[in-house]
């Protein structure tokens, strides 16, 4: 490529002003037609890499030249997060309002680790956060975006480490209590991540069984911790999930709370998917205890239409988390008679500097209302409920899981298999719907995930993305029954030929 002119500083308004325009061209036209993509990534491991150069550019390049490779080579190997019938992990999209914020908080590029530094980022991220706590119904408290739900529950784990006292602050873990936490076998692993990233080990996570319903079971709370504390453990923090991964069940959060209080736990709630359904006013009771939560943290990224990244953590104990986190240099002291009137939120996590991340946030409330969310969030569960009917309906699939949401764990069962060892039979499914999964992402038209449940292979329909219509939904399920059939009848035809049940073949 050869060198092009360029001015001295940065590219000319009049430039920026041209391939501005183009930028968003192509994002309009991108998002009024992300099916024209298969929705799963036709690539294969280091294509991208191949195909562009192994040595940086001595030399600048016209943005068109750039912006050029980024169709050719970065969008083939893009999954279509925003393609409607992406039903896989659980959907999102970033819709049309955070865009635009995302762009004016780059074109801003503040950064909003003091108030000082722009104090409009901070009070948006108030504001925004404040709105958003009485949209979904919790008390009033403390707010604080963060980037993802991982970062905010290992806060929020720092921080019930520090209300449990023993100085480990300024002396570390070492020759201190045994400290453990309590979430359940289905919490999200970020949980036990930050433990091992806080030091506490995985040793210093006990999982609690759940109910039938994939609840975690308070009596075994109760008991464990009872049971700990004989041991010479020091429990310090219970994680209740509201909207587990697998199969977005709720732990029942005001029998936890109960727990929590008679033990004088901290009680955190990892709500990162499901909390945002509290919008909709049916599903107010996704987030029932949630009020005595010492923190709780919900996800605009995940189900309210807010680019990823921006996660909102509350916590009904700033100042303990300020404790856990402060740490003031001296070129960074605001100044003593600012110091009450402000919040400088590089106290209150982990990182210093802080993107504008509220302005998107703030965006996308104020474009879709209270109601407007709402709705949208209320759809989302009416298709997730209409799928899970037709699975129900069917007799060779069946449901996993409870719906309590948009997500559905089901599987396909074909009745027609000879009896045989349940575990055989389960063997059989398992490859299955595997296969199946493979096979329906392979089209391009449907991207779904799965999840192993009690030991089976599930697959998983999560509805999300503000373009899914019913029309997608039909579309993955006649996906599923026509490949289903086709498989089937394969391993069958296979299993007839040897004479033996098709678990064998
Ligand atoms: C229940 C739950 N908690 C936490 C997370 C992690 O979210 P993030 O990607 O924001 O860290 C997920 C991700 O799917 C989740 O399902």
């Amino acid at each position: 490529m050869s060198a092009h002119e360029q001015p001295a500083t940065d590219m000319s308004p009049e430039e920026f002003r041209r391939q501005g325009y183009q930028v968003v061209d192509w994002i309009a036209d991108y998002l009024a037609h992300p099916e024209r993509y298969p929705v799963l990534a036709r690539t294969e491991p280091g294509v991208l890499r191949r195909a562009l150069p192994a040595e940086p550019p001595a030399q600048g390049e016209p943005m068109a030249a750039i912006l050029a490779d980024f169709t050719r080579h970065i969008i083939p190997g893009i999954t279509h997060w925003n393609h409607p019938a992406f039903f896989a992990y659980f959907a999102i999209s970033g819709s049309a309002a955070g865009i635009l914020g995302e762009l004016l908080s780059a074109a801003l590029n503040v950064n909003g680790m003091l108030w000082k530094t722009s104090p409009a980022a901070t009070e948006l991220e108030e504001v925004a956060l404040d709105w958003l706590r009485q949209m979904v119904g919790l008390p009033p408290q403390f707010g604080i975006i963060m980037d993802t739900a991982s970062v905010a529950s290992l806060c929020a784990i720092a921080a019930a480490r520090e209300a449990a006292g023993d100085a480990v602050r300024r002396d570390g873990m070492a020759g201190g209590p045994r400290l453990r936490l309590y979430t359940s076998e289905q919490a999200h692993s970020s949980i036990e991540k930050a433990a091992i990233t806080l030091g506490l080990g995985q040793q210093g996570v006990r999982k609690i069984p759940v109910d039938a319903e994939f609840q975690m079971d308070p009596a075994a709370l109760a008991q464990a911790i009872t049971e700990d504390r004989r041991a010479g453990w020091r429990p310090f923090c219970v994680v209740a999930t509201v909207g587990t991964t697998s199969t977005t069940s709720v732990d029942p959060v005001p029998a936890i709370a109960e727990v929590c209080a008679r033990e004088g736990l901290w009680l955190h709630v990892d709500g990162a998917y499901a909390g945002m359904a509290a919008v909709a006013s049916e599903f107010r009771w996704a987030l029932n205890g949630c009020e005595r939560a010492d923190s709780v943290v919900i996800n605009p990224h995940k189900w309210l239409f807010t680019p990823i990244d921006c996660s909102a953590f509350y916590c009904r104990h700033a100042a303990v988390l300020r404790r856990a986190f402060s740490l003031v240099p001296e070129y960074l002291r605001t100044a003593e008679a600012e110091q009450a009137a402000v919040r400088d939120f590089m106290d209150y996590g982990i990182q210093l500097g802080r993107r504008f991340r509220a302005l998107k946030l703030w965006m996308v409330i104020r474009y879709f209302g209270g109601e407007g969310l709402a709705a949208r969030i209320r759809e989302h569960i009416r298709l997730g409920h209409l799928f899970a009917s037709w699975v129900d309906a069917h007799p060779d699939f069946e449901r996993l899981a409870p719906t309590p949401f948009s997500v559905v764990c089901f599987r396909a069962r074909p009745t027609d298999l000879p009896v045989g060892p349940e575990e055989e039979r389960d063997a059989y499914f398992d490859a299955l719907n595997q296969r199946l999964l493979d096979a329906v992402n392979a089209t391009g038209r449907a991207y779904l995930s799965h999840t192993r449940l009690r030991g089976r292979f599930a697959l998983r329909l999560a509805v999300g993305n503000l373009r899914t219509t019913e029309a997608h939904v039909q579309t993955a399920w006649d996906l599923l029954q026509e490949h289903a059939a086709r498989l089937h009848a394969a391993g069958r035809g296979g299993a007839q030929e040897k004479a033996e049940a098709p678990w064998k073949g």
